[in-house]
């Protein structure tokens, strides 16, 4: 059954071609004779411009976590504007020495988090630990009164994720997840497409994430001083399985599962964020998920290729579809990215940079054929088929639009962080709440629990559970 904002679809499609576009793109062609005629209209995606912020107007910052993320975050919200780093806490002492390098020797630095969340002059953090503190972090900062912009994926277990909703029910802090694909020009663009119906109803989706390099599969560096001396690894396995001493498990925790959430977690959750927020989508009914691991043979626990099948059930905002999920490190092509939406009457599909979108109008006739019928029968069907079918030459040839980000665009992170000190200043609410994150880390989750244990696991997109199979 299509729902009313699909049905819109059976507009047409070429009129927004403009006229010179349309006129290409409805050229006839003979069935059989000629290929379909390629049309791409190329339009350029405008930002909202920044809004001016009065110097008085200050939102004071602290970073917990900050490696790799925790730095781009802040670097990314200080240009954003209107905004001061006072603090920092890190566990590895030389995370710390380069923040005081980036964001001044003045700054405030600490290894205790608490530290940062007793300070009365922090009114938001920035949460980038690895993947098993996120939720401490963020219930222990809600509850302190600051508001918190937590990255991806937002918990590393269902029940942190409930803690995580409880604890922003109850202090009405503000909470933004990082996936900041859903503040993105380009996810915006899909999202107003999908809704305007342009692809018919929506029947599968493909999306995937792969690549080709030692970095791109979590070899990360690890520092030549690393020791039990300049790292808290107490602390960092206060909320986990206590073991020896690991700087390879410290400085590249997504490869186990004591403190990350493997591909599924890692990268699957950025296509989920961005598949639901461009449909709508609360989560799929069921998860399945294979894989393995075929060439970072370095004592991880989790695989270098996972491949995930997700049903999801009919809506108000979509008909029942499919999804399929790809990410791997073992893609001797150079790895890709993908993301696909296609409907019954086309395609959208998402880049980095660009959206395209391209109808695919069903042929008016169904087509012939006969080589197989004898000299009579042919005839026949010939004669049945031209009065059945009078405009069966007459195909509309594909027609796409391909919109573009600026040359200037400042990137998504910036579009989601300033959406986030948006809602702090103006009270507005959380563009990417721990309800949608839930929504999107749950079911990777599920996917994880699929892949260990060599099955298909239920998820209950609303009460956002794994649920029993029986
Ligand atoms: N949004 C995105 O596109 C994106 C990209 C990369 C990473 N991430 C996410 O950001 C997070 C961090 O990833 P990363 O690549 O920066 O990892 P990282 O290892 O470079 O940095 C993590 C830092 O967290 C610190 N840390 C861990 N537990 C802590 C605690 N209890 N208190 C204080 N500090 C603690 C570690 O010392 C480490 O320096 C991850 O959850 C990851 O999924 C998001």
């Amino acid at each position: 059954m299509k729902n009313a904002p699909l049905k819109k679809s059976r507009r047409s499609f070429l009129k927004k071609l403009g006229a010179a576009a349309a006129a290409a793109a409805g050229a006839p062609f003979l069935l059989g004779a000629a290929r379909p005629r390629r049309n791409v209209r190329i339009l350029e995606l405008a930002a909202e411009p920044a809004r001016r912020v009065a110097p008085n107007d200050r939102i004071r910052i602290a970073c917990i976590g900050t490696g790799g993320m925790g730095m781009g975050d802040v670097d990314t919200a200080l240009k954003v504007g209107g905004v001061e780093i006072v603090a920092a806490c890190d566990l590895y002492d030389g995370r710390l020495a380069r923040a005081r390098e980036k964001w001044g020797q003045d700054l405030f630095t600490t290894r205790d988090y608490h530290e940062i969340l007793a300070r009365e002059d922090v009114d938001a953090i920035l949460c980038a630990t690895s993947d098993h503190w996120h939720e401490a972090v963020s219930v222990a900062a809600l509850r302190a009164g600051k508001a918190v912009y937590c990255e991806k994926p937002m918990v590393r277990t269902v029940e942190e994720g409930h803690r995580l909703l409880r604890a922003e029910q109850e202090t009405g802090r503000l909470f933004q997840v990082g996936s900041q694909y859903v503040s993105g020009l380009v996810p915006t663009k899909a999202r107003a497409l999908f809704e305007a119906g342009e692809i018919g109803a929506l029947n599968f989706v493909e999306a995937m994430f792969d690549r080709h390099s030692p970095l791109g599969a979590w070899q990360y560096s690890i520092p030549l001083d690393a020791s039990e001396e300049t790292i808290d690894w107490q602390r960092y396995t206060a909320n986990t399985t206590r073991r020896p001493f690991d700087a390879k498990r410290f400085f590249r925790w997504r490869n186990y599962l004591d403190y990350g959430t493997g591909v599924a977690g890692d990268l699957f959750v950025h296509l989920l964020s961005e598949l639901h927020y461009i449909t709508g989508a609360h989560g799929p009914t069921a998860v399945a998920s294979s894989g393995g691991l075929r060439y970072f043979k370095d004592g991880r626990e989790v695989p270098d290729i996972q491949i995930g099948l997700f049903d999801y059930p009919e809506t108000k905002h979509h008909p029942p579809f499919n999804l399929v999920l790809r990410a791997n490190f073992v893609d001797g092509s150079g790895g890709q990215y993908l993301f696909r939406l296609v409907g019954d009457e086309g395609e959208i599909r998402v880049g980095w940079d660009t959206v395209k979108v391209t109808r695919r109008p069903w042929p008016k006739a169904p087509g012939k054929a006969i080589d197989s019928f004898s000299e009579e029968g042919r005839k026949a069907f010939e004669q049945w088929y031209d009065a059945a079918h009078p405009a069966h030459y007459e195909m509309e040839g594909p027609a796409s639009i391909e919109y573009r980000t600026p040359k200037n665009y400042p990137g998504d992170r910036h579009l989601h962080l300033r959406n986030f000190f948006a809602s702090l200043r103006d009270g507005t609410p959380s563009v990417e709440d721990a309800t949608f994150g839930l929504r999107a880390a749950g079911p990777t989750l599920a996917g994880n629990q699929s892949y260990f244990e060599k099955r298909v696991v239920d998820w209950d997109p609303e009460r956002m559970r794994i649920t029993t199979r029986l």
